[in-house]
């Protein structure tokens, strides 16, 4: 979600400090690189080694305000907030709106908010009753007017949390609300975009069912970027070990019928459908209710047939954009380009599953994409996550395409 951004993280001094070191990991696990300015209240709290231990040694402690220059630019305010993406305050104490709205910079970190006046997040309790006094509420409405991003991410620990004590913060919350404030404005901005990810599951008994290769990687970085762009995301996703990238509802499936069934409940609100999930074709005709026992077992399984999802939503389509995929062993291009025309597709995605370090799992791949009027586009191998821009970026331009014509 905020994979190449460089995000500054100003930590305030209050009793949700603490929060400061959880958003800063999760910062860091959706991507992001974070240097830490320390507020002058920060330590009462929290050591600065704290910081400095995570975020190796990208740390400015309030003292450095006019701190090292010239070689030692890099722990400069300057240094600091050079390219950075965005800058979220966590918390933000109504010590620290009241300096920001009166552009009262006698500390580092309201300095580098001066300094880096991009996308600007700052997130506290919002409710907590401090936060509700008229000298805070003019001051918080000083810092909208700037276009600073005020997150609400207190959630109450306590039914008597009279005041930030009996607060705690979501984390998650705080990295969503730092990623919308980067977040791109494009053509699937608003949009609803289904995306299908991982492999199904078909049980023969309880312990053991028939299943495939698939990590849901592919389909996993594909619903990233795409919230990233602005989309509504809704990742119906076999099982897989993945955690769901923050903002995204996901629904977590295990059949090829339950993600039919799953694809279908939300296909009415889509814009666009990704079908990048390794969905079975078969599943055995029937699942036994026991385990079953080696002495007891016969060495076939009748199969029957799985929906073809695919199929079906091309049949229903209408102005929806839908992207399939192809993982072929053989006449990869022939074989994919019939799925074009047979299930309506807009685009292909077609890889060649015969090379075991491409593809199922493994963290590259090497497609070719094909769209509806056949043209082939070779890509070359890149990571899944560059795949998934790729693919967002045809995507975008028949979406474009189709407004241009009022199709
Ligand atoms: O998850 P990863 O480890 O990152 O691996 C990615 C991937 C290899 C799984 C992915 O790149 C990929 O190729 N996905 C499609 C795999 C597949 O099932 O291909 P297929 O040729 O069998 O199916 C064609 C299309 O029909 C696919 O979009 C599939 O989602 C869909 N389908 C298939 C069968 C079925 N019963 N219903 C379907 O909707």
């Amino acid at each position: 979600m905020l994979q190449a951004k460089t995000i500054i993280l100003g930590v305030g001094g209050g009793p949700l400090t603490s929060a400061a070191i959880e958003v800063l990991r999760a910062l860091q696990r959706a991507g992001a690189g974070v240097r830490v300015v320390l507020s002058a209240e920060t330590e009462a709290f929290v050591p600065a080694l704290t910081f400095r231990s995570l975020a190796a040694g990208d740390v400015l402690m309030p003292d450095d305000l006019y701190g090292r220059m010239g070689a030692q630019d890099f722990h400069s305010l300057r240094g600091l907030v050079r390219n950075a993406d965005g800058l979220v305050v966590v918390p933000a104490t109504p010590a620290l709106i009241a300096k920001a709205a009166a552009s009262w910079a006698d500390e580092a970190l309201v300095r580098a908010m001066l300094l880096h006046n991009g996308p600007t997040v700052f997130a506290c309790a919002v409710r907590a009753a401090e936060y509700q006094h008229p000298l805070v509420q003019q001051n918080v409405q000083r810092l909208r007017d700037a276009g600073v991003t005020l997150c609400d991410a207190g959630v109450p620990e306590t039914d008597d949390s009279a005041d930030e004590l009996g607060w705690r913060m979501a984390s998650a919350t705080v990295v969503e609300a730092v990623a919308a404030s980067l977040r791109q404005t494009t053509v699937l901005s608003g949009k609803t975009v289904i995306v299908t990810a991982g492999p199904t599951q078909e049980p023969i008994d309880p312990v053991r069912h028939i299943s495939n290769a698939s990590s849901g990687k592919t389909g996993f970085a594909i619903a990233e970027a795409a919230r990233q762009r602005g989309a509504e995301v809704v990742l119906i996703t076999g099982p897989t070990h993945l955690q769901t990238p923050v903002g995204v509802t996901c629904v977590p499936v295990r059949t090829a019928v339950q993600m039919r069934d799953a694809v279908r409940e939300h296909f009415a609100a889509a814009d666009v459908v990704i079908k990048s999930a390794a969905v079975s074709d078969f599943r055995p005709a029937t699942v036994i209710a026991d385990k079953v026992k080696k002495e007891d077992a016969t060495l076939s399984i009748a199969l029957e047939r799985n929906p073809d999802i695919l199929a079906e939503l091309g049949a229903l389509k209408g102005r929806r954009v839908l992207v399939g995929f192809a993982a072929e062993t053989r006449d990869l291009l022939a074989n994919a380009k019939q799925k074009v025309s047979k299930k309506d597709l807009d685009l292909i995605v077609a890889n060649d599953v015969s090379d075991p370090a491409m593809g199922f799992a493994s963290d590259h791949n090497r497609v070719h994409l094909i769209d509806a009027a056949g043209r082939i586009e070779p890509l070359p191998v890149m990571s899944k996550r560059a795949l998934a821009e790729a693919i967002l970026d045809r995507v975008q331009a028949v979406l474009t395409q189709r407004q241009g014509d009022g199709a």
